[in-house]
């Protein structure tokens, strides 16, 4: 077997002198070549989009997108989803390890002592319209913490980042449950820590005053899978926003409000939300084969939402989880039978088995079954990149958290091929 590269030398063909540069290696996946030096040179490399470009040294997860691999601190995704609950899997991404029992209860603890919201908060969600989408309250509530807790500006103690970190996760549920009760015109519930945090979202989104919510225990376990199966996702667009924010020294919570923003575009987290869209639109079993004729049209632009990955060439494994998921859910609420729930099925079963699909590596994707599970929890569609948003919350600040403690942390700061006009001379608005 050839042995692996150290370095690479780059030559011109011009009178610039060769310059070397190292090629670095992590623990897993593909190796990189440090171009760090290369501006001393006068030469910068172009890569919009990041497509060959690593920004960051990570500890926190690995992604194998041909094999279809994706680990969090080294545990494949499979044996957290079956053996963990969320607040587990949180702690693995933000302190390094799975907790113990007593770190278990320790953190358990300090989460459930910080989910309410300061009172004067209630005025925040007010000021909203009643129609406003829950993102766009997210986005402003979860920046209007810093205004709430103006110690946390200082980012350089460990102490308040980890304090931070807590303030964020314990209120993520309560803010993205509130911004539903805000639209629905129904009051806020409370967050109830006797509960699990599943339970607790999902009892602040479904109960009234005038009613509990029992939580079904197949419901809650898959609520839990849909956080775990969301919680990080390596260097996504949210999260590279988020680590991009939080060079410049801002505070955790305009980070965080920052990688929300990033999360509602529809080619991040508003996939869920177009599959849901996508079966509404084709109605009935009937019209699929019509769909999925358009979806292989290269002259149309419609495409099957919820199915391909930009990274996985493979299952995603986080939705052959999910389709398991699914069915047990659909199975427990007796679902089946719903037309759409069988169209969903359907069109999952075609897709699998069609030419076009399978040739091209296309599986239904962890969106495809999320959106349908929660449309049978009764989550509206509009929640459902909220729900993400509230799940990605751990490793947003995971990976927030580990920026800071990377000595090599420099503020973002790309370059650019300039393209515009070149110098010109001033003209008076007369002469123009
Ligand atoms: N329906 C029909 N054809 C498709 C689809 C689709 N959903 N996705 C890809 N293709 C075709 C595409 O036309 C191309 O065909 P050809 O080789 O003949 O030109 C081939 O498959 C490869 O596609 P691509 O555009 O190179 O793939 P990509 O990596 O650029 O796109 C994607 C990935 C996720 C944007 C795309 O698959 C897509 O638009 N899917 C639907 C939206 C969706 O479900 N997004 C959620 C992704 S998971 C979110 C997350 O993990 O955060």
């Amino acid at each position: 077997m050839a042995t692996k590269p150290t370095k690479v030398t780059l030559t011109f063909d011009n009178d610039i002198l060769p310059v070397e540069l190292p090629i670095l290696s992590g623990t897993l996946g593909n190796d990189v070549i440090d171009i760090r030096t290369l501006g001393n040179h006068g030469i910068y490399t172009y890569d919009p989009g990041f497509l060959s470009t690593a920004s960051c040294n990570s500890n926190i997860t690995f992604i194998n997108g041909e094999k279809g691999l994706l680990y969090h601190r080294g545990y494949p995704i499979e044996q957290l989803a079956k053996n963990c609950d969320f607040l587990e899997v949180a702690h693995l991404l933000i302190q390094g390890e799975l907790p113990n029992r007593e770190q278990n209860k320790t953190f358990r603890t300090a989460v459930e002592r910080h989910t309410m919201l300061h009172d004067q908060m209630n005025n925040v969600f007010r000021g909203f319209r009643r129609d406003a989408h829950p993102m766009a309250v997210m986005v402003s509530v979860v920046g209007a913490m810093a205004a709430f807790y103006p110690e946390h500006t200082d980012v350089s103690d460990p102490k308040l980042r980890e304090k931070a970190a807590i303030r964020l996760l314990a209120k993520a549920p309560t803010i993205a449950a509130w911004s539903y009760k805000y639209t629905s015109g129904q009051p806020f519930m409370y967050p109830q820590n006797k509960l699990s945090f599943a339970e607790n979202f999902l009892h602040m989104m479904f109960a009234t005053p005038c009613e509990d919510y029992v939580v079904n225990p197949v419901v809650s376990k898959a609520f839990e899978r849909i956080l775990i199966l969301h919680a990080d996702h390596e260097q996504n667009a949210s999260t590279s926003t988020v680590r991009l924010v939080g060079s410049s020294g801002a505070n955790p919570f305009a980070c965080i409000a920052a990688g929300i923003a990033s999360l509602w575009g529809p080619a991040h987290g508003g996939a869920n939300e177009a599959t849901l869209k996508m079966l509404d639109e084709i109605g009935d079993i009937s019209r699929i084969d019509d769909f999925i004729k358009r979806a292989k049209d290269k002259n149309d632009s419609f495409r099957l939402m919820g199915f391909g990955h930009r990274v996985y060439r493979n299952m995603d494994p986080r939705a052959a989880i999910m389709r398991e998921t699914c069915h047990e859910v659909l199975n427990e609420l007796g679902l089946n039978d719903d037309p759409m729930f069988k169209l969903a099925m359907r069109l999952e079963k075609i897709a699998l088995e069609d030419d076009y699909f399978v040739k091209r590596k296309l599986y239904p994707n962890v969106d495809f079954y999320s959106g349908i599970v929660m449309r049978a929890m009764g989550i509206p569609n509009s929640m459902f990149t909220a729900i993400f948003a509230l799940a990605r919350t751990a490793g947003w600040i995971a990976q927030w958290h580990e920026m800071h403690t990377e000595p090599s942390n420099k503020i973002g700061r790309p370059r650019q091929l300039y393209t515009g006009e070149m110098k010109r001379e001033f003209a008076p608005i007369n002469d123009r």
